[in-house]
């Protein structure tokens, strides 16, 4: 497995685990996790939002069960207050939350430390110097290596960009949502790395493409029509398989991690092949350039300053 560093030093696998969507089941988790390590898959991203706190409790298990914690990368995020009695969910980036929150997640990883501790979200509202000196902290204490940023406001990535440390931003990244091609000289003049999430867009773009797309994108999504993406993702199937012409376009960019969400070991396993046949045919990238034009330009339209 290729090994990406970020700025602090901190290595990814170049194909990451995005455990949002685990069974909440320790078992079948467990089978997930055991073959994304089984396959040299160590970075592994979670968050203290996901299904309320057991998401990394389910990670913690498998890691302290299996003397793991040292070989694998943990990426978990803060902000987002919630109630265990119900589904309320609150915003709140302060420093008493984020002290509080990260000493939770240290309880529920079994660990005491996160790799990478990100922000997840955030607005231009928020009182950002309390949120980087907050997280400068905890990176002087030891509760964290690095931190960073899970955002599609460019407003608050120019931000965080330009006046503080982070070592990463995780954004929705793929064929389809193309958005982040317009950040990227702004990215990597910092040294910063991407996190790519949803690189596959829900599974829009594997070999399941029409039956995703019925299921799940009757409406369309990101003012592209249910035709205009069915007609480009059937153009683009004729010249390779989706998942790894998008891995291929992802690996144009200075994306760290592909942050892929898989819900069984089938699917992951699947994803990993594809991703190691990228890996392997070293991508033409005359032919992912022009598979990107099968693709609509997208753009960020929302909180632009
Ligand atoms: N704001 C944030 O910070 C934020 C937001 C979202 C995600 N994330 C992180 O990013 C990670 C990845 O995001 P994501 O879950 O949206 O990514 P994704 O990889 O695009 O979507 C995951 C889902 O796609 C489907 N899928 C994956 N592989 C497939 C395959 N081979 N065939 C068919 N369907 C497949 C599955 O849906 P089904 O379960 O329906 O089969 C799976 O649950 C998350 O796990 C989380 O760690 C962060």
């Amino acid at each position: 497995m290729k090994i990406n560093y970020t700025k602090s030093g901190i290595p990814l696998s170049a194909f990451g685990l995005g455990a949002m969507n685990l069974p909440t089941y320790q078992e079948q988790a467990n089978e997930i996790l055991k073959a994304a390590i089984d396959n040299q898959i160590t970075y592994i991203d979670t968050a203290d939002l996901y299904q309320k706190g057991k998401n990394e409790a389910i990670i913690g298990k498998f890691l302290k069960e299996n003397k793991l914690r040292q070989d694998v990368i943990i990426g978990s995020k803060v902000g987002n207050a919630f109630n265990m009695n119900n589904d309320e969910v609150t915003w709140d980036p302060s420093a008493k939350h984020i002290k509080e929150g990260i000493i939770n997640s240290l309880k529920r990883l079994n660990t005491d430390y996160i790799d990478l501790y990100m922000l997840h979200g955030g607005t231009i509202e928020d009182n950002k110097e309390e949120v980087i000196h907050t997280f400068e902290s905890l990176k002087k204490e030891g509760l964290i290596r690095a931190y960073g940023i899970s955002s599609i406001r460019p407003n608050v990535i120019d931000y965080y960009l330009k006046h503080s440390n982070i070592d990463t931003i995780m954004m929705q990244f793929n064929l389809i949502d193309n958005r982040p091609e317009r950040l990227i000289d702004s990215i990597e003049s910092k040294d910063v790395k991407i996190l790519a999430r949803g690189p596959l867009m829900k599974g829009l773009l594997t070999d399941k493409y029409e039956s995703i797309l019925d299921r799940k994108f009757q409406e369309g999504t990101l003012d592209l029509s249910y035709e205009s993406i069915k007609h480009a993702l059937e153009t683009a199937n004729k010249s390779g398989n989706l998942s790894e012409l998008s891995y291929g376009y992802l690996m144009q960019f200075p994306v760290a991690s592909i942050v892929n969400g898989a819900s069984s070991k089938a699917q992951l396993l699947s994803n990993i092949r594809h991703f190691e046949n990228v890996m392997k045919s070293e991508t033409n990238n005359r032919t992912i350039n022009d598979i990107r034009k099968l693709f609509s330009n997208l753009e960020y339209k929302d909180h632009l300053v």
